[in-house]
């Protein structure tokens, strides 16, 4: 039996690693792993296969940036003739991100069987290209594993069969357990202090110069109370730079490694972000999370975890970092199955779907 595995952008890969790993353990399990190359800077990409023990993808499509239409179409041509070649049984893909739904399409039109891992989820706001790329990947897909029981309910308001759907629970999760211990140590004597730690990426957060300077001016305004330090995307980084923007009194560093930025997420006063997958590790490790957007994929971080929406109100941002400043930070817990076994379960569900 031959998997093949779809990986491009820094989020796939932290999901990819514990399927990988748990396929390892199935003997008669053959394993391809293809990088798009969405993701290429060795910050964003090559420093995550090491800490995360993924081995090096035997395909790299080298794709690289470009307009949505383009960098799905290069993906799309670039990728099929290695479907062909390679005649897998099944091809796994991760989240929402272009190379998920590029891959998808192309092996639903060669009538190759596909998986998505992270299915279901739903922001219901079709401005954000990951909700388009979610809803294609769903509908295209033939297995589907889902982190959270929202994500069952909106695959069966969709019409997708429950057949094909599996509630596993977090593949994400099972990478922070399992890299928690080496994030420990590497935190160990270091970040004293209050700080908050911020990422931001989204084109809704940094593309537009007005909103951007907003929040870079209130993180600024509570620098004094709370350090700042600030891992920057290379979108981010370009849009700061073409704005002319003043940066300088914030901590801005590079992209870190995976291990780096858990150990500095576990010990964050707040966690304040754009990001999906970051909602998800704080609601895991109970740290506070402010999220910079009008609505999530991910509720039962709301619901269950440490997380709020901002949106774009920056006083709703001041009000929430003082009740947190202030020893009233909002409490969670762990949603079911966000256990670090969410990657046997998928390996276990595959080797019984296709033997
Ligand atoms: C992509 C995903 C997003 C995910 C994010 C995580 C889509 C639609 N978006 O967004 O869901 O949360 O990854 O990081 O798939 N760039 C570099 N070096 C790189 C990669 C990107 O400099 O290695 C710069 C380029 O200027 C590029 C821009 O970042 O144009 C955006 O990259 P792109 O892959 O299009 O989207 P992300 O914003 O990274």
């Amino acid at each position: 039996m031959l998997i093949l595995h779809v990986v491009g952008a820094r989020p796939n890969f932290m999901k990819a690693a514990p399927v990988v790993r748990a396929l390892r353990l199935h003997k008669g399990v053959k394993q391809t792993l293809v990088h798009t190359g969405q993701h290429y800077d060795a910050n964003m990409s090559d420093v995550f296969f090491q800490q995360l023990k993924i081995p090096a993808p035997d395909v790299n499509l080298a794709v690289g940036s470009g307009s949505h239409a383009k960098q799905t179409a290069e993906i799309m041509s670039r990728f099929e003739p290695v479907v062909l070649q390679g005649k897998p049984d099944l091809v796994l893909v991760y989240g929402d991100v272009n190379s998920t739904a590029a891959a998808a399409l192309v092996c639903a039109k060669l009538l190759i069987k596909v998986g998505h891992v992270e299915a279901g989820l739903r922001s219901f706001d079709r401005t954000m290209p990951e909700e388009i790329n979610r809803l294609v990947t769903d509908q295209l897909s033939d297995l589907l594993f889902t982190p959270s029981q929202d994500g069952n309910q909106n695959l069966a308001r969709e019409g997708i069969a429950a057949d094909k759907v599996h509630l596993v629970g977090n593949v994400m999760i099972d990478t922070l357990v399992e890299l928690l211990p080496a994030a420990i140590r590497a935190g160990k004597d270091g970040f004293t202090g209050r700080y908050a730690l911020v990422t931001l990426h989204r084109p809704s957060n940094v593309d537009d110069p007005r909103t951007l300077k907003r929040i870079l001016e209130s993180l600024l305004a509570v620098n004094d109370e709370l350090a700042i330090i600030f891992p920057v995307h290379p979108r981010t980084r370009q849009r700061i730079a073409e704005f002319g923007l003043k940066v300088d009194q914030l901590r801005l560093l590079d992209p870190l490694p995976y291990i780096d930025f858990l150990a500095y997420q576990r010990l964050a006063t707040v966690v304040i972000t754009d990001s999906g997958g970051i909602q998800e590790e704080t609601t895991y490790l109970q740290v506070p999370c402010l999220t910079l957007r009008e609505n999530t994929e991910r509720p039962i971080t709301i619901t269950q975890g440490t997380n709020e929406l901002i949106g774009h109100d920056m006083k709703k941002l001041r009000n929430e970092l003082e009740k947190i400043l202030s020893g009233k930070a909002k409490k969670g817990s762990v949603p079911p199955l966000w256990d670090g076994h969410a990657g046997e379960r998928i390996a276990d569900l595959l080797v019984r779907n296709l033997s």
